[in-house]
């Protein structure tokens, strides 16, 4: 099938080349011509495991031209971004103006666009009159030949192909049952795992047939929300429980494994520490609370969700102060600045929030990470950290290290070799993600958030 990908971001480029590895032809588009040339060089412009090689495994067309994409497509997905604006509503003028553009250069054969960023709901109907009035006036008001559908996208950077190929669900929605079929024809690959595995990611054991939810638009729409929501809740919950069974003397790793044992439960998205950033739960929250207002509906569980999440942040710079007495003059160094491992993505990411927070209080602070040093210090030039190419120079005369992103290499650190640089061996863990008592045993104040 002949497919077009509008925007070449972790949605859009992975959709794109999973797509082509099952047997599509695609071009992905994008409107950054510096974007569509480093992709045509063969580079990936941010840091996701396997992407480069897969992007070598398949034939994908880059082009930041519509009219050399759209007219012959028979699926169009938009996977451009939708940031969110100050008041926690998305930005949707990305999505707009590929939605015109989509309407300006479509053709003559049926087509289906379809909506894989996440957008609020009803956003299907709205881009579908875009691209009508769009085609319309490019075409003297001829009738437009297209439906749009919403596939919502469950992928999880740093793991973004695995979960592209070998999906728990696909979510498709659409009012046309033509819609439908031409999508279910699109994913039957997939569907039916009928490819062979990429030699660099084996198809997890087990893995059979992969379940397909045919909805309306609306429905599919909320599902994405819905589902990000809960992840992102889940996490606050034990973050919760956890300020509970620090003061009560608990352990809560070991209370979140007797919980999640509970098959309605489940073990995953239950490490406490210092909670989500990235792209999408802070950003659906706000969306999802800022939809239900425009209905005059609150959400109390989703907003209690997003409170304590930042309250986790917080905690960090608490627990700094309750161990050091005094933040001013201290130095604080960071262990990890992406907002979770395997990625170089820093939006919302907690590191750099923490950093604010203790700058903000007389702390100089010195942070490390082993792929985003580089992307911290271009995207945040104002922010006063010393940035590290080292873990070993981001504890240089620090009065505390700050465990942020729990990136394997951490656990392999020589301690002994930081103990000797560092002030005063003082070690918070934010994601429970160190050895305890290697470290207490090795003379650190070991303390976890
Ligand atoms: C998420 C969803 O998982 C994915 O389905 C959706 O499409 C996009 O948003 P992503 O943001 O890439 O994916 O990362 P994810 O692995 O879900 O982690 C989100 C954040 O939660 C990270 O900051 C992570 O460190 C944190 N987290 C995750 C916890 O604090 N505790 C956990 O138990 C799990």
């Amino acid at each position: 099938m002949k497919v077009a990908i509008i925007g070449s971001g972790y949605v859009g480029l992975t959709t794109g080349v999973c797509l082509s590895y099952v047997g599509h032809e695609v071009t992905c588009v994008d409107v950054d011509p510096r974007r569509v040339e480093t992709l045509k060089s063969g580079a990936v412009p941010f840091h996701e495991p396997y992407l480069a090689e897969m992007m070598r495994s398949v034939k994908l067309q880059y082009t930041s031209d519509y009219s050399q994409a759209i007219p012959e497509a028979e699926v169009i997905f938009i996977a451009v971004g939708t940031p969110s604006r100050p008041d926690g509503s998305p930005n949707l003028e990305y999505l707009e103006s590929a939605a015109r553009s989509i309407g300006e250069n479509l053709g003559k054969e049926y087509a289906v666009v379809v909506n894989k960023s996440t957008v609020p709901i009803g956003s299907g109907n709205w881009v579908e009159s875009i691209v009508r009035d769009a085609f319309r006036k490019k075409n003297n008001g001829q009738p437009e030949n297209f439906a749009v559908a919403s596939n919502p996208e469950f992928l999880r950077e740093g793991s973004a192909i695995h979960d592209s190929l070998f999906p728990d669900r696909v979510v498709i929605g659409a009012d046309q049952r033509h819609a439908l079929e031409r999508l279910y024809s699109l994913y039957r690959p997939l569907l039916d795992q009928s490819f062979t595995a990429p030699p660099f990611l084996q198809r997890p054991d087990g893995f059979g047939a992969v379940p397909l939810i045919s909805a309306d638009l609306a429905s599919a729409e909320l599902i994405k929300y819905a589902a990000n929501a809960f992840l992102a809740l889940k996490i606050s919950y034990i973050n919760e429980i956890g300020q509970l069974a620090q003061r009560v003397g608990a352990d809560v790793q070991l209370v979140a494994r007797g919980m999640g044992l509970d098959a309605r439960i489940g073990t995953r998205f239950l490490q406490a520490g210092i909670g989500w950033g990235g792209s999408c739960f802070g950003k659906d929250t706000a969306a999802l609370v800022s939809t239900a207002a425009e209905y005059h509906l609150e959400m109390p569980i989703v907003q209690a969700a997003r409170r304590i999440n930042s309250r986790q942040r917080e905690l960090v710079v608490e627990r700094l102060l309750g161990a050091m007495k005094l933040l001013k003059g201290k130095t604080v160094g960071l262990l990890g600045l992406a907002f979770k491992p395997n990625t170089d993505d820093l939006r919302d990411a907690p590191a750099l929030d923490i950093a604010r927070r203790l700058i903000e209080r007389g702390a100089r602070v010195r942070a490390h990470d082993p792929v985003a040093v580089e992307l911290a210090q271009r995207q945040h030039p104002d922010l006063a950290v010393t940035w590290c190419s080292t873990p070993e120079e981001a504890a240089e005369e620090v009065d505390a290290l700050v465990l942020v992103t729990d990136w394997p290499e951490y656990r392999e650190l020589d301690w002994t070799v930081l103990a000797s640089r560092m002030r005063n061996p003082l070690v918070l863990d934010g994601r429970h993600f160190l050895d305890a008592e290697k470290l207490t045993a090795l003379g650190f104040q070991y303390l976890a958030v």
